[in-house]
C-alpha cells in the first residue's frame, strides 16, 4: 500500500460483513476472512458448515474461491475474525489447513494481522510444503 498504510480497518469491516453471512448452526462460531490482493482487490469469505461436520468449509476456503472466481491473484494482506455465540468478535489465526491454503496463494511478504501483531506466512507456517517442493 502507498504511504505504508496497511488496510486493516478495511479488512476488518469486510471480515465482519462476511461473518454475518456465515452458516454455522453446529459450532455457532461465525468466521469471516478478508484479504487484499496485490492488485488491490478486496475479497472475503465466511465459514459454511455441514451436517457431516468434517465437510465444513472454513471462511478461508470460501475466500480463496472468491479469489479465483474474480480472476485469481496473490494475497498481500489477510485477516480473519471469529464471533462467539455471545456476539464477541476477535481476530483469530487461521487453522492449520487454511495456513496451507494461504501459503499457496500468498504474495511475497504477505502480512497477516493477528492478536499478537502482524505475522508473515513463514512465521505462521514454518518449514511449509509448497509449490517449490513439486518443482512448480
Ligand atoms: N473456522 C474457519 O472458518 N476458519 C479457521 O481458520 C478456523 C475455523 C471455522 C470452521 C468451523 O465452522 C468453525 O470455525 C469452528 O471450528
Amino acid at each position: 500500500m502507498e504511504n505504508n498504510t496497511a488496510p486493516w480497518s478495511q479488512l476488518e469491516a469486510a471480515a465482519a460483513a462476511a461473518l454475518s453471512k456465515a452458516y454455522a448452526p453446529y459450532s455457532k462460531f461465525r468466521v469471516g476472512a478478508a484479504a487484499l490482493t496485490t492488485e488491490g482487490r478486496l475479497i472475503s469469505g465466511c465459514n459454511i458448515e455441514n451436517a457431516a461436520y468434517g465437510v465444513t468449509l472454513c471462511a478461508e476456503c470460501a475466500m480463496v474461491g472468491e479469489l479465483f472466481a474474480g480472476g485469481g491473484g496473490k494475497l498481500q494482506y489477510f485477516l480473519c475474525l471469529g464471533q462467539l455465540e455471545d456476539g464477541a468478535v476477535a481476530l483469530i489465526t487461521p487453522c492449520g489447513r487454511c495456513r496451507q491454503l494461504l501459503f499457496e496463494h500468498r504474495a511475497p511478504g504477505m502480512e497477516v494481522q493477528t492478536d499478537t501483531g502482524v505475522l508473515s506466512m513463514e512465521q505462521l507456517l514454518p518449514y511449509a510444503f509448497g509449490p517449490n517442493d513439486i518443482s512448480l
